[in-house]
């Protein structure tokens, strides 16, 4: 087989670094692919006027797999005052080369596992052990925003009350949609010995979208009689993960919720810095870390990199399970316990969490734990 093609796009601040990082084990490990960078980020918006070029759209579309760091991204004024002048004035609008990501390569799962490693110093919560399956491609982030009442709409009868002036935001919801991320919820939960499922929802207020989304969730738990079922409305939700995170297991619900209560876990959990997730399709996975760029510590060598590290494992287990590799699903188990490990212990970790270790000092340690500790292989 190929080596697999991979987009590198390490994007802004403290992306770079532990993109690099990542990159240090993936070799050691033995990781066959071909990585073919990309430009994405601020830099490129200021510059070109698209933080998410063609090109690189063109190179994604040819490859089987992407790394993504993090990016910076500006309120509306900022982001005009710093194109470059010959792009000012010409209309250009920001728009997220994330959701544009997600949504052009169909990466249907945002998958985030929230899991407190025993011995983190920033647990707020311990024996956490939750993965939210997230919509990716529609609910509230499809992008369709107006800064007036468009006038075809002011003939709705339910718009009649709306200010004409209101700014609109439209949330969509669909029946495939919806079905295809609960179905891979499940399917995870049977896959991966998890107990139940939680659906979060507002279907008492939003009553058609939330609606549609609920009973596509209740049609797939009735296929899943072994699996648990229960659900929970939003900010009950929200309220719940303070008090008993430990309760939930395999968590589903639409785009902004899962985008909303996934930080909340992962905080709880041990801070977003710590978290990994893919955004995953049927074709195309994409690997990224939680955290943003951080311009406050770009640079300096002190990002922690095990979010992306972690995100690393879950690709290599994304791939195990899609082309039966057992090497590939035995390395996710390896990092991932390595990547305990090391955080469990105060002499090993960095300076986010206490430590003293640099982002590539981490990654080398990492690097040499996984050579020399079989017992890593076995988790912790
Ligand atoms: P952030 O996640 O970049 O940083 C929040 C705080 O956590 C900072 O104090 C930072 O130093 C720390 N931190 C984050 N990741 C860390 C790591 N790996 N190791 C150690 N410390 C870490 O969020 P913030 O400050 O709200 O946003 C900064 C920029 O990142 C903004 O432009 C924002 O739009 C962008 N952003 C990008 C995301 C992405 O690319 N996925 C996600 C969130 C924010
Ligand atoms: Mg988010």
């Amino acid at each position: 087989m190929r080596p697999y093609r991979i987009a590198w796009l390490p994007g802004d601040g403290i992306g770079p670094e532990v993109c690099d990082a990542a990159r240090l084990v993936l070799d050691a490990a033995g990781f066959q692919a071909e990585y073919l960078h990309g430009d994405i980020g601020w830099e490129f918006w200021r510059t070109e006027g698209d933080a998410l070029p063609q090109r690189t759209l063109d190179l994604l579309a040819n490859t089987d797999c992407a790394f993504f760091g993090a990016i910076t991204s500006k309120p509306v004024a900022e982001a005009n005052r710093e194109l470059a002048p010959e792009l000012q004035g010409r209309g250009l609008t920001y728009r997220s080369p994330i959701v544009r990501m997600r949504q052009m390569l169909d990466l249907y799962i945002c998958l985030r596992p929230c899991r407190a490693f025993r011995g983190n110093p920033l647990n707020y919560r311990e024996g956490i052990d939750l993965v939210v399956f997230r919509e990716n491609t529609e609910g509230m982030y499809i992008g369709v925003e107006f800064s007036k009442v468009p006038a075809e709409f002011q003939a709705v009868p339910a718009m009649k009350r709306i200010p004409p002036e209101a700014a609109i935001s439209i949330r969509s919801v669909t029946r495939e949609a919806s079905r295809r991320i609960v179905e891979a919820a499940f399917d995870y939960a049977v896959k991966h010995g998890r107990r139940k499922v939680t659906a979060v929802h507002k279907a008492n207020v939003l009553r058609v979208g939330e609606g549609l989304f609920l009973r596509e969730v209740r049609a797939v738990a009735a296929q899943f009689p072994d699996v648990a079922y229960d659900e929970q409305l939003v900010d009950s939700m929200a309220a719940m993960l303070v008090r008993d995170a430990a309760r939930f297991d395999v968590v589903v619900t639409t785009n902004m919720f899962g985008d909303i209560l996934s930080d909340e876990a992962a905080e709880l959990s041990g801070s977003l810095g710590l978290a990994g997730s893919i955004n995953a399709g049927d074709a195309h996975c994409m690997a990224q870390a939680q955290h943003g760029s951080a311009p406050d510590i770009a640079g300096a060598d002190r990002a922690n990199p095990a979010s992306l590290l972690l995100s690393a494992a879950m690709l290599l287990g994304w791939l195990g399970e899609r082309h039966a590799k057992r090497s590939f699903l035995e390395a996710q188990a390896a990092l991932e316990a390595a990547v305990a490990r090391l955080l469990g212990n105060p002499a090993t970790r960095t300076p986010d969490l206490g430590g003293v270790l640099g982002t590539r000092a981490f990654g080398e340690l990492l690097l040499q734990r996984l050579a020399s500790d079989p017992g890593a292989a076995r988790g912790s």
